[in-house]
């Protein structure tokens, strides 16, 4: 059937200078499956992440120095004992506010200002627009002009805390290398740990901002020969910046849980040496 046309009295996507179709899109296939696979995703890991991130139990393995990033660096007297690697600057944090509270409102920041997970949630939460060619609901587009969106531009400053938060976690995967007996030790836990350490440095290195403090605004690559081969190096990790922002929150989560499943004694983890 031929499309119907709309009068020209409404404002945004369906002003004046829109085509004239009164359809929110002539797509015929199913163009909001991915949107809401990523919908799935993100609600999946907010929901894990959120409860871990409270509870306060199996976050620390006292036999081998095993810690969750959720609650690394764990800086106050509520927790566990052996379990803060940088002391305790604060004392009981009240249950309100989980133990990790120092960065993870820093992560969630960078998370959220990513120039990938913004594609993610504009097109799956706000539908701003949900797909190519559908037209969003929104009556007004004022992009990241004004508040709150402004705050997109604060991600470089993000990423910065991003850095030191996967030294952070670098140490802490140093730390595991703990055995029962004390010294070495050398377990499925630490493979576990790193495998998720590597990913994080590779998504946080592969960050559009990263990309641009290596080689932006350079006039002569040949006078910077070496911030023009680090720029080469970050862009080709940045052409999977997608993929590993998806493979960092899984490893994030499955990080967590191996943990849980030891600290909590519901299983042993598997040992190669002491
Ligand atoms: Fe995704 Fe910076 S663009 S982390």
């Amino acid at each position: 059937a031929a499309p119907t046309t709309t009068p020209e009295t409404g404002t945004g996507v369906f002003s004046r200078t829109r085509a004239r179709i009164s359809e929110r899109t002539l797509r015929t296939d199913r163009w909001w499956v991915p949107p809401a696979i990523t919908v799935l995703g993100l609600a999946a890991f907010v929901i894990y992440a959120t409860i871990r991130s409270y509870v306060r139990t199996a976050y620390w393995v006292p036999d081998y120095h095993y810690l969750t990033p959720f609650y690394s660096p764990c800086l106050s007297t509520s927790c566990v004992e052996g379990s803060s690697h940088f002391g305790t600057p604060f004392g009981e944090l009240p249950a309100i506010l989980p133990l990790g509270f120092v960065v993870l409102p820093f992560l969630l920041g960078f998370r959220l200002t990513c120039y990938y997970y913004r594609k993610a949630y504009y097109r799956a939460v706000w539908f701003s627009p949900p797909a190519c060619a559908v037209a969003e609901p929104h009556a007004k587009y004022t992009g990241e002009t004004r508040l709150p969106l402004i705050i997109q531009n604060a991600h470089r400053y993000f990423f910065y805390v991003a850095i030191v938060v996967s030294v952070i976690n670098t140490y802490d995967a140093i730390a595991a290398f703990h055995g029962k007996d004390g010294g070495f030790g050398f377990g499925l836990g630490n493979i576990v740990l790193w495998v998720n350490v590597i990913l994080l440095w590779a998504y946080t290195l592969s960050c559009h901002s990263c990309r641009h403090i290596a080689g932006g605004r350079l006039k002569h690559f040949s006078a910077h020969p070496v911030r023009y081969w680090f720029w080469t190096q970050v862009s080709k990790l940045n052409t999977r910046h997608m993929l590993l922002a998806w493979t960092t929150l899984g490893t994030l989560v499955l990080t967590d849980f191996y943990v849980m499943l030891v600290a909590s004694d519901t299983i042993s983890d598997l040992r190669f040496i002491n």
